[in-house]
């Protein structure tokens, strides 16, 4: 609808600029807004305002100019000038009664990608071997995976690629640890605490020459392909992308064992990258290392910064693997967008690597490269969120916590469930409560975990849209008649209605922001909305004809669906009771 008024907008515009009472190149952004009141309309600019100087006229008079150029339509019942020259757009109900209509029959709701279709590879996740998850892995776990979600949903090829630290010096102390392990009889090593286990390694390797040494030599070992070492390394990796496999099960994230594109995977197209950048005079011997300068990047004398490729050790880099990353995935993947969901200390790292890979030709036109950056997790003290003793809060401990948090909050509410079913019931509230705290902030500032916020039946909480779902459950429930066809005529139910057809425009804004914060705010506003209307609008009351009766139970059908959809792209479950 939004569209479809800036649509008719922009001729206008163009009509002015035509009879020459607006500059040709004047450059006008037309803005439609949602009106708050909908006694003022559904819709309004001040696009009058921003004419005002390009046309020398008042704002009125343009505002008048414009009405009279307009026509009231099947979508658009009356148009009005407010104050000193707003124009307020009024949706006819008739049509938006049918566009109710056909949403409740749509498995799709209405939803249709407003861009080509793409590839789309999604680096997220990307937990480190021999390590716990930490906060920013979930960060990056949750919102994307609500993305990934949200760009298929739309039609888009996606291609989750789990970015995991599998590679690196490190690993040769690691295996002479395991083997030290295995040899120890440790068969069933706890690795829940896998920082533990590294950190054992590492004071092994700092304190016993021995150690050292093999360690070292497993290095060598290990990147010559020696089967041995090999073997071992495996099963670092499987030990620790089981652990993290169970957690993406619990947490209902889409990754599988299918998606790990690891550091390791690019090892071998290294050296010969080098030799492709040297070729291309990109890379250059800068004291015995190789480095490229780059002219976007400055030192403090403002100099071209140079990134170091490869070592004087003849050793790869952090960088030099995500710059052979982006070649694969725009050669082999063929991607043609790529996005990162990575820690915006990353940030600089990442820019490096894109610029070394676009100079070297290895990123198409067109293809799009994006760091989808997020802040600090903080604990409600304001400060990086630590266990209480200082630690790291293990992800695992986190999701335990809030299991026992939602059966408290559950049971202080009465329910005819069986036991199983309320299991199901606190594993989805508990879930759905971490997964949407995360969610819903605008991932790119800081935010303060607190648990009283989160699991709570109140405000822009999962546990509270998920009720809101099970309620209208309730009411379908409740009565023996059928939806029907919608006729809107309470002002809740055009207010409603209005806020549902804007489904298609937030998950594409979604899709193409990469926020999922936009549509936690969707479908927290849906609900408030259906609650209002639930409050306005009896339903199942004696009294109420049969064919409202439909009709509201049809707007209930479609407020269901799409907070089961909307939900769902979150990776949130919903239940038909509580
Ligand atoms: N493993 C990295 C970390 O733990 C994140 C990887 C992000 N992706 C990438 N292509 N560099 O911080």
């Amino acid at each position: 609808m939004k569209n479809y008024i800036q649509e008719k907008l922009s001729n206008i515009v163009e009509n002015f600029k035509k009879d020459s009472l607006l500059d040709k190149d004047a450059n006008v952004r037309i803005m439609v807004e949602n009106t708050k009141d909908k006694a003022h309309g559904d819709f309004a600019t001040n696009i009058a305002m921003l004419l005002a100087k390009g046309m020398k006229r008042k704002p009125i008079e343009i505002a008048e100019l414009i009405v009279n150029s307009l026509s009231t339509d099947d979508k658009i019942s009356k148009i009005e000038i407010a104050g000193p020259g707003f124009i307020n757009f009024f949706v006819n109900s008739d049509f938006l009664s049918n566009a109710i209509n056909e949403l409740v029959t749509d498995p799709k709701l209405g939803v249709k990608s407003n861009k080509k279709l793409e590839t789309v590879v999604v680096d997220y996740s990307s937990p480190n071997v021999a390590k716990e998850m930490a906060v920013h892995h979930i960060r990056s776990t949750v919102i994307g995976d609500a993305v990934v979600r949200t760009l298929e949903f739309l039609g888009n090829k996606v291609i989750r690629a789990n970015h995991i630290g599998d590679w690196g010096t490190q690993f040769g102390m690691l295996i002479a640890f395991l083997e030290k392990q295995e040899k120890e009889q440790h068969n069933d090593f706890d690795l829940s605490d896998l920082e533990a286990f590294y950190r054992e390694a590492k004071v092994c390797y700092d304190n016993d020459e021995v150690f050292a040494e093999k360690a070292r030599n497993y290095v060598v070992k290990l990147q010559s392909g020696d089967e041995y070492c090999r073997t071992m390394w495996k099963k670092l990796v499987q030990i620790t992308m089981t652990q993290n496999q169970d957690i993406y099960n619990r947490l209902n994230i889409t990754l599988t064992d299918k998606d790990i594109m690891g550091e390791s995977l690019y090892n071998s197209m290294l050296a010969p990258l080098i030799e492709d950048l040297k070729q291309k005079n990109l890379a250059v011997k800068d004291d015995g290392a190789m480095v490229v300068y780059l002219d976007s990047f400055k030192d403090k004398d403002g100099n071209p910064r140079g990134a170091i490729v490869q070592k004087r050790d003849g050793g790869f880099l952090y960088t030099t693997t995500d710059v052979a990353c982006v070649k694969y995935r725009c050669e082999k993947l063929g991607a043609q967008r790529i996005i990162y969901f990575a820690d915006s200390r990353q940030h600089e790292h990442l820019l490096m690597s894109w610029d070394i890979a676009k100079l070297a030709g290895y990123v198409p036109d067109g293809v799009s490269l994006e760091h989808a950056s997020f802040g600090m997790m903080l604990g409600k003290d304001g400060k990086p969120f630590k266990t209480r003793s200082g630690g790291t809060v293990k992800l695992k401990d986190l999701l335990n916590e809030a299991v026992a948090r939602a059966t408290t909050l559950l049971s202080e509410k009465s329910s005819d469930l069986t036991p199983k079913e309320k299991e199901n019931v606190i594993q989805a509230v508990a879930m759905g409560a971490v997964k949407y705290a995360d969610l819903s902030k605008n991932r790119t500032t800081d935010y303060i975990f607190d648990w009283d916020n989160m699991l709570t039946f109140e405000g822009n909480t999962s546990p509270y849209l998920q009720y809101a779902y099970s309620r209208i459950q309730a009411i379908f429930r409740k009565t023996d008649a059928k939806v029907g066809k919608v006729k809107l005529v309470e002002e809740a139910e055009k207010n409603l209605a209005q806020h549902i057809v804007k489904f298609n425009e937030t998950v594409n804004q979604v899709a193409e922001k990469s926020m999922p914060h936009l549509l936690c705010a969707y479908l927290y506003q849906l609900a408030v909305l259906f609650m209002k209307f639930y409050e306005a609008c009896p339903i199942n009351k004696d009294g109420v004809e049969l064919e409202i009766r439909e009709s509201r139970l049809a707007l209930c059908q479609v407020t269901a669906n799409v907070l089961k959809t909307g939900l769902s792209l979150l990776g949130i479950n919903v239940m038909e009771r509580m």
